[in-house]
C-alpha cells in the first residue's frame, strides 16, 4: 500500500531519516517507493486497516511532517494530468456514501505555475460529480495534492500536530536558559534513535531538559546529568510542568553514577565552549571523557546522536562508537550545528 508522507523543509535528510526510524518503532514493514523533494512515498505491507492505525502513533511522534496521506494518485504535474488522475479515482473506497469532502493543495517550492485555488476546485468538481458533498470547514475526509516534483493525491490518515511543538518552546517553559535546541529538533533526533516507550533515554548535558521533556512526552523513561545545580533544578521544573517522571542528577558527564549498558537510547548537546558553560580542563578533556562514558553506558547496537559545532568522530571513534551518519545543519551566519549518529558496536 502506497502512502506518502509530507515532511517539513527544515532539513534535507532529518525529516526522511525520523519518518523510517518512527514507522520501524511502529513496527511497520516499509520499502522506500520514492524520495521526492519535501515528500516521502513509501510501500508498506499490510491492510489499510492493520496500518492506519499505526500510522497515527506515527504521525504522534513525528516532529517534521506534515500529513501522512494514503496515496490514491500520482502523476505529473500538468493541470491535464492532475485532472485526468482526478477523474478516475474511484472515490467510495476513500469516502463513504453521504460522507463530506475537502480537497486542500500544497505547492512545494516552485516545480510548477498551477494556481492552487484553481486546482482545489477543479479536483473538488471530479470528487462532487461522483456524489460526495464538500464541507470546507468540517469534512469527514481530508484530500490532500501535494504538488512538486511530482502530484501525489489522496486523503489524509494522519495529521503531525505541529502547534504542540511551538507551545514548548524554551521561552515558553518555566525555566529558560540560551543555547537550548528547538523542541521539534529535539524530537526528531529522540526519534531518530528508535526509543521505544518505557525505554531509558539518557541526556548527560541535559541543561534545562529540553531534549528529555521530548523523550518523556513519547513515553520514555527519562534520565539527565548536568553539572549546574541551578540549571538541574531548572530542569525538575520544567520536566515537572509536562507531569512526566524523570531523573536529573546534578552531576559531571564524564563520571556518570550508573551501570554500564543501562540506557537504550543517547540524545545531548554538549557544551561548545561559546554558549554553554564547560565544566572541565579543557573541551578536550569533556568531550574524550563524556564520549567514553556515553560508550560505556549504552546497550550494545544501541544509537547515539550528539548535537556539536565541532567535529566529534575522533572522541566517538576512541570511545568505540560507530559513525552511522553525520549532518550539518545551519542555524545561522555564525552557527552550523552538527549531527553525529553513532552506534555502540561491543568490542568483544
Ligand atoms: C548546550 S547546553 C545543553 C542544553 C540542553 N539540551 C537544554 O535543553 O537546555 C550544555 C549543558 O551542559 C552543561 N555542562 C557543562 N559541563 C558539564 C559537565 N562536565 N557535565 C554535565 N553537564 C555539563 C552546561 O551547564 C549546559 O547546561
Amino acid at each position: 500500500m502506497l502512502y506518502a508522507l509530507e515532511l517539513s523543509g527544515e532539513h534535507d535528510y532529518l525529516p526522511v531519516m525520523e519518518a523510517y526510524a518512527c514507522m520501524e518503532i511502529a513496527g511497520l514493514e516499509f520499502k522506500e517507493h520514492e524520495i521526492l523533494d519535501q515528500c516521502l512515498v513509501v510501500d508498506i505491507n499490510g491492510t489499510w486497516n492493520d496500518i492506519e492505525p499505526r500510522l497515527l502513533y506515527v504521525a504522534q511522534r513525528l516532529a517534521m511532517s506534515h500529513h501522512i496521506i494514503r496515496v490514491a494518485g500520482m502523476c505529473d504535474t500538468s493541470a491535464n494530468s492532475i485532472l485526468q488522475m482526478a477523474e478516475n479515482i474511484d472515490y467510495l473506497k476513500h469516502i463513504d456514501h453521504g460522507k463530506t469532502f475537502v480537497v486542500r493543495a500544497r505547492k512545494i517550492k516552485h516545480y510548477c505555475d498551477l494556481d492552487r485555488e484553481f486546482i482545489e476546485g477543479h479536483v473538488g468538481g471530479r470528487i462532487f460529480r461522483q456524489g460526495f458533498r464538500a464541507n470546507l470547514k468540517t469534512p469527514d475526509v481530508k484530500f490532500r495534492l501535494i504538488i512538486g516534483e511530482k502530484c501525489i493525491f489522496g486523503p489524509v490518515v494522519a495529521s503531525v500536530d505541529r502547534s504542540a511543538y511551538e507551545k514548548r518552546l524554551p521561552h515558553k517553559k518555566p525555566f529558560f536558559y540560551p543555547g537550548v535546541l528547538m523542541p521539534r529538533v529535539a524530537r526528531a533526533l529522540v526519534n531518530i534513535t528508535g526509543v521505544k516507550e518505557n525505554e531509558i533515554l539518557f541526556d548527560p548535558f541535559c541543561g534545562t531538559a529540553g531534549i528529555l521533556v521530548e523523550g518523556a512526552i513519547i513515553r520514555a523513561k527519562v534520565i539527565g546529568i548536568e553539572v549546574r545545580p541551578m540549571i538541574t533544578s531548572g530542569a525538575r521544573m520544567n520536566l515537572q510542568a509536562f507531569g512526566v517522571d524523570h531523573n536529573v542528577i546534578t552531576g559531571d558527564a564524564c563520571m556518570v553514577p550508573l551501570k554500564d549498558g543501562c540506557v537504550d537510547a543517547i540524545v545531548t548537546d554538549p557544551p561548545y565552549g561559546r554558549s554553554a558553560a564547560i565544566k572541565a580542563e579543557s573541551l578536550h578533556h569533556l568531550y574524550d571523557g563524556s564520549f567514553r562514558e556515553m560508550y560505556r553506558l549504552l546497550r550494545n547496537e544501541k544509537l547515539a546522536v550528539v548535537v556539536s559545532e565541532i567535529d566529534v568522530s575522533v572522541f566517538a571513534k576512541d570511545a568505540g562508537f560507530k559513525i552511522i551518519c553525520e549532518y550539518s545543519q545551519r542555524v545561522h551566519r555564525s552557527l552550523t550545528r552538527r549531527i553525529t549518529l553513532l552506534q555502540k558496536k561491543s568490542r568483544d
